[in-house]
């Protein structure tokens, strides 16, 4: 079932678990994903970023895989087609193309310019019933071999952001995409106690979930974290099963060069990541 989020998310933020969105980059990543939602029964978030969009041949094309998949492989658990970190236009683009969420990334902008861009999309997601994810304070990761710190939100600016409407709010919290530096602080609560307490029951949202400790998932999680984002984790998993394929010389044996053969470790290797992810952040059998 392809849905918002909403639903999926406030359960999750009432019932104290997270509901993980796993990047998609082809049909493989796709299907490993929803088939451990539904063995799991699991709802999932199939997040999907503007540079991943554009390499999948487009947010139509996307939208027509994932709807036939979930009724190809009969996925019954709620699924929500979610925006990662994009842009205005991206949103909009996804919007009118059938996603069931989208990210409207506005934490690079000054504040005030973030609030007037959110809205505009509060009000055309609510229509539609789409659910709206905002950001306020940058998430740090590395960018031209630079691995930034990323900042932490400020807690009054999340309560406006909060408070115009979105669907769930992702807040900078000393969280990085990609892997962490030996010298990583590791996450402040501090701060994502304070913005919890100030949105109340907005459910808020965790970047950079790849490397991130147990204990501190699970702190976050307590903390009014429900919605972790998890990426480069499936992508480093892929990577060592099809090296481990190659390496072993099997694409040289038999029929070993077959696509689907060759991918199938990489494939199991996504499924096994996920599941491992689903289950530590508790959302097993909440579908
Ligand atoms: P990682 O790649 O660090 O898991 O982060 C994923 C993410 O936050 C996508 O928005």
């Amino acid at each position: 079932m392809l849905v918002s989020a909403k639903e999926m998310l406030e359960k999750a933020k009432a019932g104290k678990y997270a509901v993980g969105q796993f990047n998609i980059n082809n049909l493989e990543w796709t299907k490993a994903i929803l088939q451990t939602a539904q063995e799991l029964n699991s709802p999932v978030i199939l997040g999907v970023s503007e540079g991943a969009g554009k390499y999948m041949c487009g947010y139509d094309t996307i939208v027509g895989m994932v709807k036939g998949m979930i009724k190809c492989l009969n996925i019954t658990v709620p699924v929500a087609l979610h925006l990662d970190h994009g842009s205005f236009e991206g949103a909009k683009a996804c919007i009118n193309a059938g996603f069931s969420s989208v990210m409207f990334d506005g934490s690079h902008y000054p504040i005030e310019e973030n609030i007037a861009k959110t809205q505009a999309l509060v009000n055309a997601c609510d229509v539609l019933g789409i659910s709206l994810e905002a950001e306020v304070g940058s998430i740090g990761g590395e960018e031209d071999g630079v691995v930034g710190a990323g900042e932490c939100a400020d807690p009054d600016e999340c309560k406006m952001i909060a408070d115009l409407g979105v669907t769930m709010l992702a807040a900078g919290i000393g969280n990085i995409h990609g892997k962490y530096p030996a010298n990583w602080a590791g996450l402040n609560f501090d701060v994502l106690a304070k913005i919890s307490e100030k949105v109340g029951d907005m459910p808020l949202v965790l970047h950079g979930g790849t490397g991130i400790p147990e204990e501190m998932i699970k702190k976050a999680i307590s903390l009014g974290v429900s919605k972790i984002n998890v990426n480069t984790e499936c992508q480093l998993a892929f990577a060592a099963a099809t090296r481990k394929y190659v390496e072993d010389g099997k694409d040289l044996s038999g029929k070993g060069f077959d696509p689907r053969k060759l991918l199938a470790p990489g494939f199991e290797a996504i499924k096994a990541t996920v599941k491992e992810k689903m289950e530590l952040f508790g959302s097993v059998n909440k579908a």
